[in-house]
């Protein structure tokens, strides 16, 4: 939430800082801005997208070696110029950048208006930039000194670069709970919000922890912990390509990634599922395999999309292993005051591996004693490092803001997991255990064939593009298929859409059934199939316009659907695999019809650091 970037070192910073906020700007994009610093410190902001910010720079002279970057989306105040970052402090020393929330910003606001301070936005940034700013003059501090005083009485969540008027090579940086990434170069360093920004510069980077500050300059970084001692930064190496994170000759991300997964469920499945000798390796559930296979229950922690691959691994791990499981939203459960017991092991699930609500509901379950188990696509990330063990995706960098790739591989690590575990448990036997492997092993091969032909799906996204409501239904391991098909479609194309139990529909949203409302059904061959032709003739009794995802080879449903969308036939565990890929493509076409921006859908961000 919210995208940083800042550099120092030989040279112009402008277009680096440029760059790099286009490729966060999946973070956020109500509103950008950069702060440069040559004989003067000036700032230049604008609300909307980075484009907007170019736009208005057009023709300037911006000389600069050093200078912070910032694209937005919006907590406290409206998207506007005003209330777009950088920020400069009343005394017009300091620019500030900030992703996070300052919760105790109206108290420290109190303060600093008694004293006679204005503002110029309804920010919490501000706010804080003029708390530091005050430290430093009432104490004749440096700017790091006054940042540390400053942040021992701050709530909240942090990251902040500080670009000082007075010191021309340094930047100040602080962190906790968002993350930041530091670039080392020759004679010069990055920071950015994620290495995005940074790979095409260098490979060397250090990941700053919480409570961590650094002072930056263009040959030296220095690591201090908010108790003014010295620590030593672990330098790692990137593994990422600039490839991965360009289009690639795609229209869009959304689509691009849509079209990567028969790669990456294979890259997950790789040197992990071994069909020949019928096993899954998984070094993080090997090295707890004894507090996996004695669980009293899994906890599964999650939220949007990754909540939903949550859903599809309850049904999973109770069929497969006998464990119960329990999915929560992670903002519910960390203020809930759930009973935690140290039996209980903790599934986190996130693609960014930073959402705020996720990092500290396991940070409170570890308290009480459960294993933290991650499933997560970025290496390195806030929930990785909190963990104890973890299953990383593989997915790449998924840059589309609506998640589409990072799920279908989360789908494939849990279902791993639960095969592996059930094996472990004799919870499955062997036969069943290498069917299962057989099946989830075929799955690149079926998306590749699925993503071959998808002119139906264009088809039926142009003829109900124009809908006001959807519904979608599934049951079983179909029934969050439903849930993430009409969460595409609300990211992406704004129309309202509901997903459904199938036969949960009948005791409300058949109420909304009439000959204008598409009803999808996510209705692949399983046990269920009897019961869900039965819930599809209670929608046609309805006059509602049926579109149904079948199995090929289903004869029945589509005598009765409007519309039909087949994918290879499977084993129901490893269904979802396949069946929500039209769910991704039809949200995609519908949004592209009606002309929206389906990679930066209006108020959503990819990475949601704030609550
Ligand atoms: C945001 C994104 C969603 C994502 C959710 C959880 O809302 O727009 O695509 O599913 O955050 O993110 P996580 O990174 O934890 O999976």
């Amino acid at each position: 939430m919210c995208g940083i970037v800042a550099y120092v070192g030989g040279r112009q910073a402008y277009p680096v800082i440029l760059k790099g906020l286009k490729r966060l700007e999946y973070r956020g994009y109500d509103s950008s801005g950069v702060a440069l610093l040559d004989e003067e410190l000036a700032v230049y902001k604008k609300k909307g997208k980075v484009a907007a910010l170019e736009d208005s720079l057009v023709g300037k002279a911006l000389q600069s070696r050093i200078g912070i970057g910032h694209t937005r989306w919006a907590t406290h105040g409206e998207p506007s110029d005003r209330n777009a970052h950088p920020h400069l402090s009343a005394s017009g020393k300091l620019a500030m950048i900030h992703n996070g929330i300052i919760e105790n910003y109206a108290q420290l606001k109190q303060e600093l208006l008694k004293k006679g301070y204005v503002f110029h936005s309804d920010t919490d940034t501000e706010v804080l930039l003029n708390f530091i700013d005050d430290i430093r003059e009432n104490n004749h501090c440096s700017v790091e000194e006054a940042v540390r005083i400053a942040l021992k009485r701050v709530v909240g969540a942090y990251v902040i670069v500080i670009l000082d008027r007075d010191h021309p090579d340094t930047l100040i940086a602080a962190r906790k709970g968002s993350p930041l990434v530091i670039g080392i170069g020759k004679g010069e360093h990055f920071l950015a919000s994620d290495a995005s920004p940074i790979i095409e510069y260098t490979k060397e980077v250090v990941y700053i922890n919480d409570y961590e500050l650094a002072i930056i300059r263009p040959d030296e970084l220095i690591l201090k912990n908010l108790g003014n001692e010295t620590i030593t930064p672990y330098v790692q190496k990137l593994d990422l390509e600039l490839a991965a994170i360009e289009k690639g000759g795609f229209d869009h991300f959304m689509i691009k990634e849509i079209f990567e997964q028969p790669h990456t469920i294979f890259d997950c499945l790789r040197g992990r599922l071994e069909l020949e000798q019928g096993r899954i390796r998984m070094k993080g559930v090997e090295e707890h395999m004894d507090r996996l296979m004695k669980a009293d229950r899994i906890i599964i922690v999650a939220c949007g999309t990754s909540w939903h691959a949550g859903l599809v691994a309850e049904y999973l791990f109770e069929e497969l292993c006998r464990i119960p499981v329990e999915v929560e939203y992670a903002s519910e459960f960390r203020y809930r005051n759930p009973v935690i017991r140290p039996g209980d092991v903790i599934i986190a699930i996130s693609q960014s591996g930073e959402t705020a609500d996720t990092l500290v509901a396991i940070e409170k379950a570890k308290e009480q004693g459960a294993l933290i188990f991650g499933v997560l696509n970025v290496v390195g990330s806030s929930i990785a490092r909190a963990s104890h063990a973890g299953a990383y995706t593989h997915a790449g960098p998924e840059i589309g803001v609506a998640s589409t790739k990072a799920f279908t591989a989360q789908l494939a690590v849990l279902t791993m997991m639960a095969i592996k575990l059930g094996m472990e448990k004799g919870s499955i036997d062997a036969v069943r255990a290498r069917h299962l492997l057989s099946e989830l092993a075929e799955i690149p091969e079926k998306v590749r064939q699925l993503l071959e032909n998808t002119e139906d799906i264009k088809r039926i996204a142009l003829k109900y593009s124009k809908a006001r409501d959807f519904l979608y239904l599934g049951r079983g391991y179909n029934f969050p298929v439903a849930l993430e098909g009409a969460l595409k479609l609300k990211e992406i194309s704004y129309i309202h859409a509901e997903g459904y139990p199938a036969a949960e529909m009948k005791h409300g949203p058949i109420a909304l059934v009439d000959d204008q409302l598409p009803v999808v059904f996510i209705a692949t061959r399983d046990a269920y199939h009897e019961k869900i032709i039965s819930n599809i003739q209670e929608i046609k009794a309805r006059r509602g316009k049926v579109i149904a995802v079948v199995s090929e080879g289903d004869m029945v449903i589509p005598q009765m659907a409007d519309d039909v969308i087949f994918v290879p036939s499977a084993d129901e565990v490893v269904a979802p695999l396949l069946s929500v890929i039209p769910m991704q493509l039809l949200a995609y076409h519908i949004g592209v019809e009606l002309g929206l921006d389906v990679d930066k859908p209006r108020n959503l961000a990819k990475s949601v650091t704030v609550e």
